[in-house]
């Protein structure tokens, strides 16, 4: 019998992930010891307090049961009080949240639930790949809106002609900004919001690295406005718990309760003990305080050995990435080789890989992209190799 796959999945290239790590794996192969700045997946271990709750929930909760899709009452309860301190925004946790799979299921999942074939879906440009494979498994069309330095990182809607404009659904936006380390200010919040209400756009907001900051904290779109509006967050970079997978939407209820009819013919949630973990989790400030410490540390490790061979300032806002400008007379990819080359052996993405070609122009050219995952002491010895690089 003939396989084939449908028309999307079989259109799709590789994760651009999966071309960074077999470069990684076949360096390690010959052996050579690498450090690994390329994926955003942190080795932290998960605070004591939030695995400990774990392994007390899977007691308290014997019979394991469905989980309730829109997340346990207690979880729910504690991302109401958790966006009031944090953000001083309340929300009803009946009708303006439900859980989600961490961030990127949502993500995924959510032009399932309002886009028809045909429909747009804009699209920051470098971008989280799911904003653009989700609107194409759901036939929506994806239209970039590039993300430049000149503009700070943050879309500009004068871009959009109007005729796209009226035919999109949904906008994504993502700050702190992965992969550009930039954050919103209140004045664009506002500005997207204008513009999503005055095209009937569903406007999201990606706040995954709403936690991970080094000066100033980073707002929530929901600050400025619900309707219309929907924030994605999850516990994946604040606490450390990428394979626990659970996070949340927040946010209109109408939006919040297509998502749930939509999830309940996916999936079944989150698991309940793992959703505890969470509750405890988003009780906690300290270790995310002692993350966010470390992660400084890293940054500015990274920041002055750059510093010191020349290359040009790119100093990140927020998330734990990079991006750095790369020295003139190279390209992203170019850069990123010297990085892995000889003794140097430091695994960067190119940020080319990160973004796609708009009108000829590839907004990810010309940087490359450090996730700050390795050890302070592994960080340290990237810095000493940097420094040895020859421009
Ligand atoms: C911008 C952005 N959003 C969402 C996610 C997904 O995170 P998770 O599904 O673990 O919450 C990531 C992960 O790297 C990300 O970079």
């Amino acid at each position: 019998m003939m396989i084939t796959e449908n028309k999307v999945l079989s259109s799709l290239e590789s994760y651009a992930f999966d071309e960074v790590d077999r470069m990684r794996d076949e360096l390690k192969a010959k052996g050579v010891d690498v450090i690994d700045f390329g994926v955003g997946d942190p080795d932290t271990p998960t605070p004591e307090i939030i695995r400990n709750a774990v392994k007390k929930a899977i007691d308290t909760r014997k019979s394991a049961g469905y989980p309730r899709n829109a997340g346990t009452p207690e979880f729910l309860h504690e991302v109401v009080a958790w966006t009031k301190k944090r953000f001083g925004v309340t929300l009803d946790p009946a009708t303006q949240i439900a859980s989600s799979l961490g961030s990127k299921e949502a993500v995924f999942n959510f032009p399932l639930a309002f886009v028809n074939p045909g429909d747009v879906v804009l699209v920051p440009n470098p971008g989280y790949p799911p904003y653009e494979r989700g609107t194409q498994f759901a036939r929506g069309i994806p239209v970039f809106m590039n993300l430049l330095e000149e503009n700070n990182y943050l879309p500009d809607f004068e871009k959009i002609d109007s005729d796209t404009a009226k035919k999109a659904k949904i906008m994504w936006l993502n700050y702190p900004n992965n992969p550009t380390a930039s954050m919103a200010t209140e004045e664009f919040f506002k500005r997207a919001i204008t513009f999503c209400r005055e095209n009937e756009i569903i406007l999201v907001s990606d706040e995954a690295y709403s936690e991970m900051y080094f000066d100033e904290k980073p707002h929530s779109i929901l600050e400025y406005g619900m309707e219309g509006i929907v924030a994605i967050n999850s516990l994946s970079k604040r606490s450390a718990m990428t394979g626990y997978r659970v996070g949340w939407l927040a946010g209109d209820e109408k939006i919040i309760k297509a998502y749930k009819k939509l999830k309940g013919n996916i999936d079944s949630g989150t698991a309940t003990f793992i959703q505890d973990a969470a509750t405890e989790a988003l009780k906690d400030e300290d270790h995310v305080e002692i993350m966010r410490n470390e992660y400084q540390q890293k940054r500015d490790i990274l920041l002055e050995a750059f510093d010191s061979i020349g290359l040009p300032k790119s100093v990140p806002a927020g998330t734990f990435y990079i991006w750095q400008k790369v020295p003139a007379g190279y390209t992203s990819v170019e850069f990123s080789k010297k990085m892995l080359a000889g003794d140097i052996a430091l695994v960067a993405t190119p940020g080319s890989f990160l973004s796609e070609e708009v009108d000829g122009v590839n907004p990810g050219e010309g940087f490359v992209r450090f996730a700050l995952v390795p050890s302070i002491e592994r960080t340290k010895e990237a810095a000493r190799r940097i420094k040895a690089l020859k421009i």
